[in-house]
């Protein structure tokens, strides 16, 4: 699957974006290394909370059928600026993806504003780690 691929179904996951609340509407793309395409999109609550990332829904909808491992992420919003994912998102989309998984950003225009890698993004995932580190 091709970047250009990923990303336009990135946008056509906004189109199910779940964003009463906010109005911020996000879609996302992963691909699987089974090489399959997963998409989510934002899923909000009346208790603000309980909202759901994109890039999560995209990620939990994969590893429930089976993929534990990625290789790229793309990000669609609804708005002129491209968004980076929160920090929870990375977590765990850095569960089942290396540093080197690609991540793209874009915006309404289906522009990829950004190109980069999960590494880039999230330095220090949360792990245990040795104390004479
Ligand atoms: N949101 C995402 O879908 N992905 C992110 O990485 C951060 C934010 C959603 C949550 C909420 O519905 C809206 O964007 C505004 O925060």
């Amino acid at each position: 699957m091709d970047k250009q691929k990923l990303t336009t179904l990135a946008r056509q996951a906004l189109r199910f974006s779940y964003s009463p609340y906010s109005k911020f509407r996000v879609g996302a793309a992963v691909i699987g290394n089974n090489g399959k395409s997963y998409t989510g999109t934002n899923v909000e609550n009346a208790s603000y909370g309980l909202t759901i990332c994109a890039e999560r829904v995209a990620i939990t909808k994969a590893v429930s059928e089976g993929v534990t491992g990625f290789t790229a992420l793309s990000v669609a919003v609804a708005h002129k600026r491209a968004a980076v994912p929160c920090g929870a998102c990375l977590q765990v989309f850095g569960e089942f993806a290396k540093n080197d998984a690609v991540v793209i950003l874009c915006n309404e225009d289906g522009q990829t504003v950004v190109e980069t890698t999960f590494g880039e993004l999230l330095t220090q995932p949360f792990r245990s780690i040795r104390q004479d580190r």
